[in-house]
């Protein structure tokens, strides 16, 4: 069949992707550029919030309408969102014929199987329990991703993704390395160790490494570039900090989510860290890692917040001066904790304090850019643009970094000088280069 998947939500859903069109090739099915193209359709599904459900709904619905104007297509919803009940009474209402869990991914085979043989719907929500199969890199990938562990144990009373991705597994180290030696192989140029709480790794199982330990082994095979997400406050420890300063190709961007900045709120959200120990946290990565990036998720509104709570959020940013942050609006989940004790707050005061948010965050990051004006620094270049007169990638710092394209002869790592900054945006050019190739436009 002529496959195409769509993907929301997060890098976890990328790599579990890339697992699908691996299936699907094998399955002797070939994938196509062009969703209109397919005769099956798979939507990869995120419930973190309200939002990306929003716009699975939407794809389902224009789907359902095509298929009555007699588009032959068969379509599925895997991931996130097919594990809840949300997701399932959704499936149903838009005619989705195939329902496969993140956890059932691989049972894309057997369900076609299933719909060829006359089945109408096919469905899997099983907790996959094999984490050894070997997946190897896509070809031609500069970033590979690598999940090291499934799940989160941690019970955040805001968040549905332990229900979506159930507790936490960790996978074998030898397939780990094998995976990341897999892609030196092939020349992927940076590879991200991914999991919920990728600190978290090993801990409930005597035989393997720490996460310092594994991030380690990963970084001494030698990928020119290393990177994790997401970490989790209450497993930060120092160990992990000593590995990013002491091994040169792991990034100096740490993305370390706080959430909020107030104690009762933190208590509330059942984090198990509170807003000093966080401080010591980050006090403690920037005095040992030189030139580090730290940025972080915050919620706005999470319910009983008051203005008071909100100026601590706010206090914490200026401690922390984050280089950068994603911020999101509180979004009630059905089947949390928090959707089912605590009232939600009007929308009005939560785009307010978003808004105040965004406008410090902005400010932080703009300053953070501008110090790295007439300094050189090492970015991965992923994209020549078609439509721009740029080449766009990421320095070390996971800043975006765009150079003039005609300095480029080739994707991959170059080192450049940054000449222009703006908050979300680094210019500049590459090392030897001719930099009369393309002006520099002024950064607005
Ligand atoms: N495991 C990671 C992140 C998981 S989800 C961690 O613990 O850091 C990514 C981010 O989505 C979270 O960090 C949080 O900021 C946000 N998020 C999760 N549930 C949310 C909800 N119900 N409403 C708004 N934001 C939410
Ligand atoms: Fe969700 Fe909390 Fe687990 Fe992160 S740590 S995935 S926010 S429950
Ligand atoms: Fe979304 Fe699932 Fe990732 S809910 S953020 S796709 S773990």
């Amino acid at each position: 069949m002529r496959a195409h998947v769509i993907t929301y939500g997060c890098q976890m859903n990328e790599y579990d992707t890339h697992t699908i069109r691996s299936e699907l090739v094998a399955g002797g099915h070939r994938l196509v550029d062009h969703p209109g193209d397919a005769e099956l359709l798979l939507v990869n599904t995120c419930a973190v919030r309200g939002k990306p459900v929003e716009k699975v709904v939407s794809l389902l619905g224009e789907l359902r309408k095509q298929k009555r104007q007699g588009r032959d297509v068969t379509v599925g919803m895997m991931g996130c969102l097919a594990q809840l009940e949300e997701g399932r009474a959704i499936a149903e209402k838009f005619g989705v014929e195939i329902l496969l869990g993140p956890g059932a991914i691989t049972d894309i085979g057997p369900a076609l199987d299933a719909l060829r043989g006359g089945q109408e719907r096919y469905e899997s929500l099983r907790f996959k329990t094999d984490l050894e199969t070997l997946i190897p890199p896509a070809p031609d990938a500069l970033t590979g991703f690598l999940t090291i562990m499934r799940g989160c144990d941690h019970h955040c009373t805001y968040c549905i993704v332990p229900t979506t991705r159930g507790p936490e597994v960790s996978r074998p180290v030898d397939v780990i390395l094998a995976e990341a030696q897999a892609m030196r192989d092939t020349g992927v140029q940076e590879v991200v160790l991914l999991g919920q709480n990728v600190n978290s790794y090993g801990l409930k199982d005597d035989g393997l490494p720490s996460f310092a330990e594994l991030l380690r082994l990963v970084a001494q095979i030698g990928i020119p570039r290393v990177k994790f997400t997401t970490s989790h406050p209450m497993n930060f420890t120092s160990d992990i900090i000593d590995v990013i300063a002491d091994e040169p190709n792991v990034c100096s961007f740490i993305h370390l989510p706080v959430q909020s900045g107030s104690d009762a709120v933190l208590r509330r959200m059942a984090r198990e860290y509170r807003r000093e120990r966080y401080l010591d946290i980050v006090r403690e990565i920037r005095a040992k890692v030189e030139d580090v990036v730290i940025s972080t998720d915050l919620i706005v509104g999470f319910p009983g917040e008051t203005e008071a709570d909100f100026d601590q959020t706010m206090t914490l940013f200026d401690e922390v001066a984050y280089e950068h942050a994603y911020m999101f609006i509180y979004s009630a989940r059905p089947g949390t904790p928090s959707a089912e004790r605590f009232e939600d707050m009007p929308r009005e005061v939560k785009v307010e304090r978003l808004q105040r948010l965004i406008d410090k965050q902005k400010r932080y990051a703009f300053e953070a850019n501008q110090r790295w004006l007439g300094r050189e620094t090492r970015v991965l270049i992923r994209e020549i643009q078609a439509d721009s007169d740029y080449a766009v990638g990421s320095s070390d710092q996971n800043h975006t970094v765009l150079v003039p394209k005609g300095q480029i002869q080739r994707l991959g790592v170059h080192r450049v000088t940054v000449e222009q900054a703006t908050p979300h945006t680094l210019y500049g050019t590459v090392a030897g280069a001719r930099t009369d190739a393309v002006p520099l436009v002024m950064a607005s």
